[in-house]
């Protein structure tokens, strides 16, 4: 049992430093699958679904060695299976992206459906799409996703909705799929680009990401790269979001600033001075919050995996905000814990109505996924008096040192292992 014990109140003042993307890594090293090489990647981020990547790569048969904690040297050429059992595979979400890199490998991949926070039904169908396209056969049986195919060909591929994982996935398969692919209605996200980049720095010919259409000339081998992995968009926002809920002034270093423009512009409109540098950007909040409308929507639109975290600033502002999720049919569950804290929200169907409070109060809550985690934490800096976010497992899957960071920036927050040292800090935070 970790849980976070945190007292509320201080404007959190000062810098931090992003590490490097999550959702970019995950799909990253089980590209290096297609290298049948070494590769050495930088910018790793230490967190737990990194971890299970790696575990995964490992017990297939990948050679892995740390050079410090966040460089890894992988060689993917004694892997000799293609298959990834549920025990595997549900550790997270991502699992699903080596069904791409080992039906790209060797025209096989038997894979269990993946994990990851639940966050709606999740569907695969566009990703099962792709890879047909491409000359698979596909069967889902005993929970297993089976893929094979005689041999891949380029094909014309339209997504039927923007998805990262379809993108992605279909793009490592479509790497040694013989003549051009076309993927049209792709996904634009950052992370989908810096896959592109690694696989082209492997020697892939892929055009066109972070476009509406991508192009892809399929090649018979790949090589192993250097490479560093982007900053994490979403942990920067989160800590942009953090410095408008206390009040407070943070500089969030090593980001790429285009990546955070609708995240600026937001915080804009709510009333913070957001500064952008070459790879740093500084959030000042107002003495009052303003509210806002939000829609999510797919990059370069408002990302929904800062929904949560941005329905808790609104929460505080002055006013009335409207927050329309449109990615997921199920991203509200952690309101009810937010109520707990005293805000005012109504959620109706796929839209939160957030009643500005003139404070939030400290208190008990259950993290339910990752980035609603990483909001409730925020909200606890916020609040007056002392809380306790349980279950933060789910914000270790996708925070690297979460708590570290935060206190560097003078926010009081401890990270207990056992009931006894909950009092304790309990205690402590509250003289
Ligand atoms: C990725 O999930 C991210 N995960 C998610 O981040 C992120 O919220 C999401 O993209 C949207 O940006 C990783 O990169 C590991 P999608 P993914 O496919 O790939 C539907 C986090 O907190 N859909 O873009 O699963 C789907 O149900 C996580 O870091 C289909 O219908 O998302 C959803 O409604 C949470 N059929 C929408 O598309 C498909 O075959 C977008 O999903 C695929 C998706």
């Amino acid at each position: 049992m970790e849980k976070f014990v945190i007292t509320g109140g201080t404007p959190l003042k000062g810098e931090v430093t992003i590490s490097g993307a999550k959702n970019a890594v995950v799909a990253i090293l089980p590209a290096t699958i297609l290298a049948e090489d070494v590769c050495r990647i930088e910018n790793i981020p230490n967190i737990s679904d990194v971890s299970a990547m790696i575990n995964i790569l490992n017990i297939m048969g990948a050679q892995i060695k740390y050079i410090n904690k966040n460089t890894i040297e992988i060689d993917t050429r004694h892997i000799n299976s293609y298959v990834v059992e549920h025990e595997l595979s549900k550790q997270l979400r991502a699992s699903y992206y080596l069904i791409g890199a080992l039906l790209g490998r060797f025209n096989h991949a038997e894979v269990a459906m993946p994990g990851g926070c639940y966050l709606g039904v999740r569907p695969i169908d566009q990703h099962i799409k792709g890879f047909e396209a491409l000359g698979a056969t596909t069967r889902i049986e005993n929970g297993m996703v089976k893929v094979e195919a005689e041999s891949l060909h380029g094909a014309r591929i339209y997504f039927d909705n923007v998805s990262v994982g379809a993108t992605i996935n279909v793009m490592l398969a479509a790497t040694f799929a013989e003549g051009r692919t076309v993927m049209e209605n792709v996904a634009k996200e950052p992370h989908v680009v810096d896959v592109a980049n690694f696989l082209n720095s492997m020697g892939a010919r892929i055009r066109g990401a972070g476009m509406d259409v991508i192009r892809i000339e399929g090649v018979r081998k790949l090589h192993g790269s250097d490479y560093a992995v982007i900053p994490d968009q979403i942990e920067a926002g989160t800590f942009m979001a953090m410095a408008a809920a206390t009040h407070g002034d943070i500089l969030v270093r090593n980001v790429i600033p285009k990546h955070l423009e609708c995240i600026s512009l937001k915080l804009r409109e709510i009333g913070c001075e957001v500064r952008s540098y070459d790879d740093a950007v500084r959030v000042i909040a107002p003495e009052k919050l303003l509210p806002t409308r939000v829609r999510t929507y797919p990059y370069p639109g408002f990302p929904t995996d800062m929904q949560p975290q941005t329905v808790v600033v609104l929460a505080l502002a002055g006013g009335s905000s409207v927050v329309r999720e449109t990615i997921f049919e199920n991203r509200f569950k952690y309101v009810d814990e937010l109520k707990r804290m005293g805000a005012d929200v109504t959620v109706e169907s796929n839209t939160a109505f957030v009643h500005g409070v003139k404070g939030l109060s400290g208190a008990d809550v259950v993290a339910p996924d990752l980035r609603a985690g990483a909001a409730l934490v925020i909200a606890a800096l916020s609040a007056e008096g002392v809380s306790g976010v349980d279950k933060i497992e789910y914000i270790q899957r996708g925070y690297e040192d979460f708590d570290q960071k935060i206190r560097g920036l003078g926010g009081r927050i401890t990270c207990v292992k056992n009931p006894r040292d909950e009092r304790k800090a309990m205690l402590r935070y509250a003289q």
